[in-house]
């Protein structure tokens, strides 16, 4: 028997992924940039050889389907494992659009590998952790990180790169939590949704790998107002493919739309650079300078039941034993 505890952060995405090449290898059909974020964490916990598969989330036995997701990545690690214990815990809302399912499988893949005696390699843990969850595979390295989509057929080129460290650039996401009920349409479904039946889907791909250029060098020269310009660019064309599905997938709610407006009002009418972001939730993110994420904050607050400010977030990584 041995245990390792691992602590992942969760990313948010600028150039952003939807849709897929490969649905049971979970190979992405477009590249996506993103930012850890500090402040929010997963911590997961995995003894490798326990009487029974035994899943604990938030202090409470997990629920079957997450159980289930649990065990099948276990698997991927070694398919003749011994039965395995794992405890996680996240220090936010689980399932509604804050990306927890990116921290929990880098923290389980971490976790996991090191309570195994396998090599943590970050290139091994991504490529394993995006069979987990798609967005998961950026969660192993802090700060601004590429998920190259990669054209092999057995996935082992599509895993995060690390582009810029935590510390190199001290930007805020300042996250406006609209409402924290679980998502109506889970990301593998919608992703499926939008390839079968939204027109907008073709240009949706043509343009992801020079949206990815535009944001690789906006980040590589700190460059704020273009990252978010094209931040919102493929935002607001994720969320059209994702309205123009059959039927539509819509993931705002009125008060995203009173966050959004408050936001590109700050932007026009006091000059603050602050650019707005949306996942397959309601909740809104702003990415900003430091010096503006209280002012940013204060604009959300109205609007949202909390609100979050959050600055980059360092790489997953092993606690002592
Ligand atoms: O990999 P998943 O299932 O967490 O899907 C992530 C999809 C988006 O959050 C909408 C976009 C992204 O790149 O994170």
């Amino acid at each position: 028997m041995s245990t390792a505890t691992a602590v992942a952060h969760p990313n948010i995405a600028l150039v952003k992924y939807w849709g897929k090449r490969d649905v049971p290898r979970n190979l992405p059909a477009v590249p996506s940039l993103s930012l850890t974020l500090g402040g929010f964490e997963t911590r997961t916990t995995v003894t490798w050889g326990a009487p029974t598969d035994t899943v604990e989330l938030d202090g409470a036995p997990a629920p079957e389907k997450a159980a289930a997701k649990v065990r099948a990545f276990l698997d991927l690690l070694d398919p003749q494992r011994p039965p395995c214990r794992v405890v996680s815990a996240n220090s936010f809302p689980t399932g509604a659009g804050l990306a927890s399912s990116a921290s929990a499988f880098a923290a389980l893949a971490l976790a996991g590998a090191a309570a195994a005696g396998q090599d943590t390699d970050p290139v091994r843990l991504s490529i394993l952790a995006r069979q987990g969850s798609g967005s998961a595979s950026r969660s192993l390295w802090g700060g601004f990180v590429v998920w190259q989509a990669g054209e092999r057929a057995d996935g082992l080129d599509s895993h995060g790169v690390p582009l810029l460290p935590a510390d190199a650039w001290d930007v805020r996401m300042v996250v406006g939590v609209v409402s924290t009920a679980a998502k109506a349409v889970g990301s593998t479904e919608g992703m499926e949704r939008s390839r079968a039946t939204s027109p907008l889907y073709a240009t949706w791909l043509a343009q992801a790998a020079s949206d990815l250029d535009e944001g690789r060098r906006a980040v590589l020269a700190r460059d704020l107002d273009g990252l978010g310009r094209v931040m919102e660019a493929s935002t607001y064309k994720m969320h059209a493919t994702m309205m123009t599905s059959q039927p539509p997938l819509l993931y705002w709610q009125p008060g995203s739309v009173a966050c959004l407006q408050a936001v590109w009002r700050l932007r026009a009418e006091e000059g603050v650079s602050a650019w707005t972001t949306m996942d397959a939730g309601p909740q809104v993110k702003v990415l900003c300078a430091a010096a503006d994420a209280e002012r940013v904050a204060a604009v959300l607050a109205p609007h949202a039941a909390r609100v979050h400010v959050l600055g980059p977030g360092g790489p997953a990584r092993l606690e002592p034993a």
